[in-house]
């Protein structure tokens, strides 16, 4: 691994471009648990009969009450990890511009990201079903489940559920990011949901070096990623950061 390790980071060292992709995996060492895979929430319950709007308009009470709550007790106990930390550190030393990240925990933000995409919006920011009004989650009253708008209307957190669309921004944002970068990190997705599967063939198609870190291989592993560097994003992304910033100290 080592060896990977160094060769992953003078690619990095070099590049113009990095952006990174994240998934739930990068914040599994900051408690929140991945959705497939060991500990995955999917494999307890079927994401389509409580994380599809259709369930969310059908039953805003039991998707409140199966999903959301306890998506919200997890999340604000959760603080950046090691490689979140990581991903913050390459933003400082000038190598990675943007994440596009499919989590909802705004920990990219907290590790100290200023460029963040969040592809699947976020769970920091509730919204109206009827009104569209907007109010921060840290403000909603939670007694009351499902939790209503001034107006009435039933709140939902303002991400992305199955059978949605991806905010045009973030989609057009992302795919351009993809198409400019000459370095691509993915870390922590198993590559499953598009369209944010898509995002490292798009940085493929357009000569960039696909660097995958995950404990796991994905669909991703045999078919693009040029490095695979197989463990936790916790364990690997101290050690490439600073097997970068030995590259660019002077000689
Ligand atoms: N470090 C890095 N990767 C890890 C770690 C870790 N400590 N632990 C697990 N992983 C990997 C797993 O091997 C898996 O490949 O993270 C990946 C998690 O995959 P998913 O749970 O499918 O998460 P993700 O790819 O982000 O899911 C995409 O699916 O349900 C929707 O909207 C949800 O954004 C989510 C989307």
């Amino acid at each position: 691994m080592p060896d990977l390790i160094e060769k992953a980071a003078k690619q990095i060292s070099e590049a113009k471009s990095v952006v990174a992709l994240t998934g739930a995996g990068i914040s599994v060492e900051s408690g929140i648990p991945p959705f497939r895979g060991k500990g995955g929430l999917w494999e307890k319950i079927d994401p389509m009969s409580v994380a599809h709007i259709d369930a969310l308009k059908k039953d805003p009470e039991m998707v409140w009450r199966v999903l959301i709550k306890s998506m919200k007790l997890v999340l604000d106990e959760a603080r950046p990890n090691a490689g979140h930390i990581g991903l913050a550190e390459l933003e400082k030393l000038g190598i990675l511009q943007t994440v596009i990240t499919q989590n909802v925990d705004g920990l990219h933000q907290m590790a100290g990201n200023s460029d963040v995409i969040e592809f699947h919006g976020t769970f920091a920011w509730q919204r109206c079903m009827e009104c569209n009004q907007s109010i921060e989650t840290s403000q909603v009253d939670m007694t009351t489940i499902p939790p209503q708008c001034a107006c009435g209307g039933i709140l939902r957190p303002d991400a992305v559920f199955f059978g949605e669309m991806i905010p045009a921004e973030e989609l057009m944002r992302s795919q351009k990011a993809s198409a400019n970068c000459d370095i691509m990190i993915v870390i922590g997705t198993s590559a499953m949901v598009e369209p944010a599967a898509s995002m490292p063939f798009v940085a493929k198609n357009n000569n960039a070096v696909i660097i995958e870190i995950n404990p796991e291989p994905t669909q991703l592993t045999t078919r693009i990623s040029d490095l695979s560097l197989m463990g936790s994003a916790g364990s690997i992304m101290p050690r490439l950061v600073k097997a970068v910033q030995k590259r660019l100290e002077p000689l």
